[in-house]
């Protein structure tokens, strides 16, 4: 039995899991989440990220072990995420882990947080300490990956485990970015994705305002991001719910209006995702397998979107199950898992990539 502990702590959730490479299940993930502490800054204060990794990191660590029911002495190998991410998060769970291998002479693999998001369509159902998960394995290679959060929005194809290449990419800010910015003139804390999500249904999910799509590029895949943020500023300054030295004007952003600016919002990144995909679909007609993963395939609006147009051009539709769409360490400790199958282990001198 090969146990890999795998953890995550790229930015502001702390992780640690157990995954049973032979059995191929995941037998614990444990998450604490710091978005408390973040909300009222509308945005992850990098400093207190790293204080609340080190606080927490010790007991996450001993409760993905308890919950997994094996001791420090059963693990084999550590998984530890090594970026990108923020620097000061990302060093906490690698000296941790860098500690523990050392200690109890366990081998050391650093896992790419994106790798991670990549393979956690493979992390199948829900997972509960007495249901323990297992591996999807209808996905299948080649196939492609839309892999959106509040850092990277990238279409890739996915040639086997650890290999993939980006189809296209955005140019500037990540789809997550855009509802967490939007979100905040809209005066709502982070992260701003689940509120847009619950304003939109309100709304009905109907495309209001039409804000402007990027244009596609001929046949190439790519997203941007940035000046869809600034036209829906505008059209609020317009509106007169928004004033760029003052901020909201509250008698003027109602209730109604937040609905409609979230839904109008919700419908034109789904947009430009079918959008994308389509054009990715074209150009790779042969891909049997779609995969969305990371924080913004929690959104079911965009998950049903995407797997409309799966339907449409044939292709099976995975998704990460929601509990590993944001950071988690399951997604560490499987993608650790196949990098120990081909030896890829590190030693000591392992560092952080923040990019
Ligand atoms: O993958 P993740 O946890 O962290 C990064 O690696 O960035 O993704 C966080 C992002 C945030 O931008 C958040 O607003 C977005 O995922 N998000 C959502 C939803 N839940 C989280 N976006 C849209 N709809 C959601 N339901
Ligand atoms: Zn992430």
């Amino acid at each position: 039995m090969t146990l890999i502990l795998g953890i995550e702590t790229s930015c502001d959730e702390t992780g640690a899991a157990v995954y049973d490479l032979e059995q191929q299940r995941i037998l614990s993930s444990v998450i604490f989440s710091q978005i408390k502490e973040h909300e009222k800054y509308g945005g992850v204060v990098p400093e207190i990220a790293s204080r609340s990794q080190l606080e927490k990191i010790n007991s996450i660590i001993c409760a993905s072990l308890q919950e997994a029911n094996v001791s420090i002495d059963q693990i084999d190998v550590v998984a530890v995420a090594q970026g990108p991410g923020l620097a000061g998060s990302l060093f906490v769970g690698l000296c941790f882990a860098k500690g523990i291998a050392w200690s109890y002479n366990k081998k050391l693999v650093g896992v790419n947080h994106l790798d991670g998001h990549v393979f956690s369509s493979f992390l199948k159902g829900v997972f509960t300490p007495s249901n323990n998960l297992t591996i999807e394995q209808n996905i299948g290679f080649p196939h492609l990956c839309l892999s959106v959060s509040g850092g990277h929005t990238s279409l890739y194809l996915v040639k086997d485990f650890g290999s993939y290449d980006v189809v296209g990419q955005t140019i500037d800010d990540a789809a997550g970015e855009a509802f967490d910015k939007i979100a905040k003139v809209l005066g709502f804390g982070y992260p701003g994705g689940p509120i847009i999500e619950k304003l939109a249904q309100q709304a009905g999910f109907q495309d209001y305002f039409h804000y402007p799509r990027t244009k596609p590029r001929g046949q190439e895949v790519f997203f941007s991001f940035s000046g869809l943020k600034t036209a829906v500023l505008y059209d609020l300054v317009k509106r007169g719910a928004y004033d760029l030295n003052v901020g909201p004007i509250v008698q003027n952003l109602t209730d109604e209006l937040k609905q409609q600016v979230a839904s109008s919002l919700l419908v034109c990144i789904g947009d430009i995702f079918v959008n994308n995909v389509k054009i990715a679909f074209k150009k790779y007609p042969n891909i049997k397998s779609f995969t969305f993963v990371g924080g913004v395939a929690c959104n079911k609006y965009l998950r049903s979107r995407l797997e409309l147009i799966c339907n449409k051009y044939q292709k099976n539709f995975f998704f990460a199950p929601p509990q590993f769409c944001t950071d988690n360490a399951a997604m560490i400790a499987f993608v650790g898992g196949y990098k120990a199958l081909k030896n890829e282990f590190s030693d000591l001198t392992l560092d952080i990539k923040i990019t």
